[in-house]
């Protein structure tokens, strides 16, 4: 099973654009048990995505609070994204930890609660430009794992890590599928042999394929390219082939 990953990020501005993006998909996702589209939208967008798709795409939120509810403004729970149909939440995107403080320990608090709201964490992890010149890929994405996976069973949780190299994300230089490859072996060797992991940053349709043919991931994270439905439906029907 691979899985096909949208993260709309904040992205479109307006519902009007989102429906346009949900019929897209829905011309052209066919449903098989090779391939899942898991759809990110923003959190107001989530009933929408899921009245459209049914069953034809999972949808997912972007990030989930440690709390179940309460006094905590602007935050979004695990119970609520499930209440909403949800199945999946990224989890430590390199967004969050970059503009809103997100550290390995509150991704560990996280992805906890999402476990216990019965939701699949698609937790984020990468080296930023800077740690990849100074050599230190492996020893950031084993931290993220060790600290932000920290009392998580790896093998025997339903769980997802993703692999999103900073520099690659949003800036149309994709990780090579053999740099990004022996990252993957990598986590499997530290992480669980079986655990799903998704390459993401800079995916589109002329790419996608090489990182599950050639460099042993189960799917992909989609920013950019997955506002565009005639592209992103390429990679699920891709990946449906494989
Ligand atoms: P990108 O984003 O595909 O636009 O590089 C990927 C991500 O941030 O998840």
């Amino acid at each position: 099973m691979n899985y096909i990953v949208a993260n709309w990020k904040c992205n479109p501005d307006s519902v009007k654009e989102a429906k346009k993006i949900l019929i897209g998909y829905k011309k052209g996702i066919k449903k098989s048990k090779k391939a899942q589209a898991v759809i990110c939208s923003p959190a107001h967008l989530l009933g929408l995505a899921k009245d459209t798709l049914k069953s034809l795409a999972a949808v997912g939120g972007q990030n989930c609070s440690w709390e179940n509810c309460g006094a905590f403004t602007g935050e979004i729970s695990a119970p609520q994204l499930a209440d909403m149909g949800c199945g999946y939440v990224i989890v430590g995107h390199s967004e969050r930890r970059k503009f809103f403080g997100e550290t390995n320990e509150s991704v560990n608090k996280r992805v906890k609660a999402a476990l216990a709201a019965g939701l699949t964490p698609i937790v984020c992890v990468g080296e930023t430009r800077e740690e990849r010149i100074e050599g230190k890929i492996t020893d950031v994405v084993e931290l993220q794992i060790k600290e932000g996976l920290k009392d998580v069973d790896l093998c025997t949780t339903k769980i997802i890590i993703a692999y999103e190299p900073v520099w690659a994300i949003g800036t149309g230089q994709a990780c090579s599928p053999q740099e990004a490859g022996v990252v993957s072996q990598f986590i499997r060797n530290i992480a669980c042999d079986k655990i799903p992991l998704l390459y993401g940053g800079s995916v589109n349709a002329a790419n996608g394929m090489s990182y599950l043919a050639e460099a042993g991931f189960n799917g992909l994270l989609i920013g950019g390219v997955s506002l565009q439905p005639v592209e992103f439906n390429k990679l699920v029907a891709n990946a449906i082939a494989l």
